[in-house]
């Protein structure tokens, strides 16, 4: 059985190391997209202090993301692609950090108490298919070394998954 280890967190590129050490013998031996984006989010929720939120959303047609596998309050459904975070990091193919939730106008509010997000894009062979998401109640939790630590998080789950 998986067991996931304390990680020292005060060195962020050292904690997403680790942290993608332990997400690849996660999925290791297991390709189902679902049950890949379920375990994924129940690591990172488990994993990352100071999160709230966890979780993925999917295309389920061209211009709408649909609520998968996530840790934390039940959360909006859809979301339009260029509406909120999640639809913009889709419409504009990049990551998106958000340091106060308050201060950004294209927000969607799902739980009151999230005050920045980290939005990141998953994509295979060029074609995004649906993104990560994390959210915090501490406004300017995610900085530039999250953003490369959940991308390369999020390579590591698209590799192990087939596509839908
Ligand atoms: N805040 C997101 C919506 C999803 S929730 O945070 C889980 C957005 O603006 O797209």
């Amino acid at each position: 059985m998986f067991a996931a280890h304390a990680i020292d967190t005060s060195d962020k590129p050292r904690f997403y190391r680790e942290l993608a050490t332990q997400l690849e013998g996660l999925l290791t031996g297991e390709s189902d997209a679902i049950a890949n984006a379920a375990n994924t989010s129940a690591l990172l929720f488990q994993a990352m202090p100071d999160v709230n939120w966890a979780g993925f959303y999917f295309l389920r047609s061209p211009d709408e993301l649909v609520v998968g596998p996530f840790q934390g309050k039940p959360a909006c459904v859809r979301i339009a692609v260029g509406r909120g975070v999640c639809g913009s990091a889709v419409a504009e193919r990049r990551s998106i950090v958000v340091e106060d939730v308050a201060a950004v106008e294209n927000h969607i509010f799902c739980d009151p108490d999230s005050r920045s997000e980290l939005v990141v894009p998953l994509a295979r062979g060029g074609e995004i298919f649906g993104v990560l998401d994390l959210d915090s109640p501490t406004p300017g939790r995610f900085d530039d070394d999250d953003r490369a630590g959940i991308e390369r998080l999020a390579e590591i789950y698209v590799a192990a998954s087939a596509a839908f």
